[in-house]
């Protein structure tokens, strides 16, 4: 048997990894801006991150949600302070299209309604709920069109209402910052007018976190810029730095009732451990403090390049060129050993790195950046110092 080939795959075999860095078979150190795809939050093998998962693996790494679970409850209670959703209820799931898929579920349940308004470009996620909120038709199988949904644009404010007045809805959904789609931060007169207008209509607020929540931005969770506070947030890839689990955070203004939802692996002592560590680690070691430093110095830096634009806030950027990255991309990570992430546009390079990330690190990158970019330009070899 092999894998089923549905990856683009970069040639590089990464073995080991550490705080910023992952090194290949050949030893060779890469420096990575890219997180994994935004998963890897508080650097990679991070000690007390392992250890607290060696050991509840070593005691007890699972047991089904049918007893009490102490790890969970710690878990909710932290996640509650340090976002600062302490009256909410969390869902624990194992990755982000489950806590999308039972977002837009516990909307649905809690107002009787199929409908959902969600943003064009943006991306939920590959289950069948999640497809339906993501207008990618290449994604989507005959059998995934089955979620009656309206599309509208990021802050057209009238086509917004327009929707929520034409189809009784269940919820409108949200990327923060649409990640996939090139990083565009969905602006604060945006976010409020999704608020307002869903109470006025009757419908849910989600917003999904789960590439810009986590402290990627800053705040805990973007849309906290705004001041808005959805009846729904869903998180993922940061939650677990890179062990599989997700969740979505719920207003106390929904009641559960038993049966409701369930799934076997969401919010085992394992993967709860694994949660627990990165949100220990977070608050003690300052990350978001980090964030607001390293992304202020990357955006200051990116912005005397020769770029169209550079859009994000904290370590969560965008940066526009005037030409396809792929080039770019491979001389950086071939002759700079610098990973870097792509968009859908392809003139967008997206830098989603571990909130870690040190303004020496970002230094060296743009180092890099500028030496491949000169080197793109004269088509000869430099080298970075
Ligand atoms: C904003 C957003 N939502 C949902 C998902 C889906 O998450 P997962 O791949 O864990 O199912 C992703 C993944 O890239 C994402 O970026």
């Amino acid at each position: 048997m092999k894998p089923f080939d549905v990856y683009p795959l970069q040639s590089i075999t990464p073995v080991k990894a550490f705080g910023c860095y992952v090194w290949d078979e050949n030893d060779t150190r890469y420096l990575d801006l890219y997180g994994g795809h935004a998963v890897i939050s508080i650097g990679h093998a991070q000690p007390e991150f392992s250890q607290a998962i060696a050991q509840q693996a070593a005691t007890m790494g699972f047991y089904s949600n049918s007893v009490q679970n102490p790890v969970q409850q710690e878990l909710a209670k932290k996640l509650g302070e340090l976002s600062g959703y302490e009256d909410y209820q969390l869902f624990m799931v194992n990755s982000g299209a489950e806590a999308i898929e039972n977002a837009l579920k516990i909307a649905s349940f809690q107002t009787g309604r199929q409908h959902v308004v969600a943003i064009k470009k943006g991306f939920h996620g590959r289950t069948s709920f999640a497809l339906g909120v993501t207008d990618d038709p290449k994604l989507s199988s005959p059998a995934n069109r089955v979620h009656p949904t309206t599309f509208v644009d990021m802050e057209d404010i009238e086509g917004l209402e327009k929707a929520l007045a034409e189809n009784e809805t269940a919820a409108v959904v949200i990327e923060s910052i649409q990640g996939i789609g090139g990083i565009y931060v969905a602006s604060k007169e945006f976010l409020q007018a999704i608020q307002t207008l869903c109470k006025k209509y009757g419908a849910l607020f989600i917003t999904d976190e789960i590439q810009s929540g986590y402290g990627r931005t800053g705040k805990f969770f973007a849309h906290q810029y705004a001041g808005v506070k959805p009846d729904l947030i869903t998180v993922a890839k940061g939650m677990g730095n890179g062990f599989p689990i997700g969740g979505v955070l719920i207003t106390p203004e929904i009641k559960p009732y038993i049966g409701m939802l369930g799934t076997t692996f969401g919010g085992t002592h394992l993967g709860c451990a694994a949660g627990l560590a990165v949100l220990k680690v977070l608050e003690k070691e300052k990350l978001m403090n980090n964030v607001i430093t390293t992304g202020d110095f990357l955006m200051k830096e990116l912005n005397k390049l020769d770029v169209v634009e550079v859009r994000g806030r904290g370590l969560m950027l965008g940066v526009e060129f005037g030409f396809s990255i792929k080039e770019l991309r491979k001389i950086l990570l071939e002759e700079f050993y610098v990973f870097t992430g792509v968009a859908s546009n392809p003139n967008t390079l997206r830098l989603l790195p571990p909130l870690s990330l040190s303004v020496e690190q970002a230094q060296y990158f743009i180092n890099s950046l500028k030496s491949s970019l000169e080197k793109i330009k004269t088509n000869e070899s430099v080298s970075v110092n």
